[in-house]
């Protein structure tokens, strides 16, 4: 008998194609991200729950599953963060959580990129300006933003995503600094020219950019709060392509108001697609819908690494990228 997988929300069609030759699949045709409830219903009902950033699973989620009534063996989820994943009721019910590292990783530092360019030469501000007809012509002084080249970029995790994203930043001339919980091998350090520095303070008060590329969840809520934003260069951008919760989003929109720090570009939303609405309100944040991996090939790579680590597990063997 196949196993009975469950798709959260719509994938790309190929990889529903294949996991449909594999396995009972039933896809979500509303596409519309699924309860707590609905989770936990799933969990009784299938061998599999493959779900994306948009499902809760939070211990609310796997309130009342024990072993007697539970048939999730797997959750696979369709993308790297993880932090939407209560891992202590998925250790305790013996669940494998699977994640979807590496294939994303180029995309998503596009995006901070593409968000530190927008954010310090005012693309959204002046993108804008044209398109509500409010142009007046070339000037000397008009809409005048911040040089990149030759910047210092400081990036905040130096995992894959920050790597790919100090890779970029190279490219522009910066000069890259780090900070990261654990200490950077030297030689790839040395591969960026970049240097460690000990706390996130001294990151945020000597660089230009501060780029976000560490996990979301509890032990990083707010780790961009009003003492780091103050510490930041009143000319300095913050780039969020992380996890909304990594910065509170009331103490940066005073930091934008007050002038703090020049701008910030952001990807990622805590409690999202809802943003502070004070957000919308000011001209000196970019901000993109969560858009780090959308690329068609991208978005494919990461429903076979889904699939990849599905197929492992029920063959008995370790899923290559097994969380807990
Ligand atoms: C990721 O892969 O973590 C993306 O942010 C979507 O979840």
């Amino acid at each position: 008998m196949k196993a009975k997988v469950i798709l959260t929300r719509r994938w790309p069609t190929a990889v529903e194609q294949q996991l449909a030759e594999q396995y009972d699949v039933t896809l979500n045709d509303t596409d519309e991200p699924m309860s707590p409830e609905q989770l936990r219903a799933a969990m009784q009902e299938y061998d599999a729950v493959l779900p994306t950033v948009t499902d809760r699973f939070t211990a609310e989620a796997f309130d009342g599953l024990t072993a007697d009534n539970i048939r999730t063996k797997i959750i696979g989820n369709y993308g790297v963060g993880f932090s939407h994943i209560d891992l202590d009721s998925a250790k305790r019910l013996n669940i494998a959580v699977t994640n979807t590292p590496d294939v994303l990783s180029e995309c998503t530092a596009d995006i901070a990129i593409l968000l530190m360019l927008m954010a310090a030469r005012r693309g959204g501000e002046g993108e804008r300006e044209v398109r509500s007809n409010q142009w007046t012509g070339w000037r000397p002084t008009h809409m005048i933003g911040h040089k990149v080249s030759g910047a210092t970029f400081g990036v905040v995790g130096f995992g894959r995503i920050g790597q790919e994203t100090a890779r970029r930043a190279k490219g522009f001339g910066m000069n890259v600094r780090v900070f990261n919980r654990s200490k950077v091998d030297a030689a790839v350090l040395s591969s960026f020219e970049a240097t460690q520095v000990d706390t996130l303070a001294e990151l945020a008060a000597s660089v230009d950019f501060l780029s976000l590329h560490c996990p979301g969840g509890a032990a990083n809520t707010h780790l961009i709060n009003a003492d780091i934003l103050k510490l930041m260069k009143p000319s300095s951008f913050l780039i969020n392509t992380a996890r909304g919760e990594v910065v509170d989003d009331k103490a940066l929109v005073v930091a934008l108001k007050t002038g703090q720090i020049a701008g910030a570009g952001l990807d990622v939303f805590e409690g999202e697609p809802a943003l502070n609405p004070d957000l919308l309100k000011l001209e000196n944040v970019v901000l993109l819908p969560h858009l780090g991996s959308a690329t068609a090939t991208t978005r494919e790579a990461m429903g076979f690494r889904v699939s990849d680590n599905l197929a492992q597990y029920f063959r008995g063997e370790e899923p290559t990228d097994r969380v807990v």
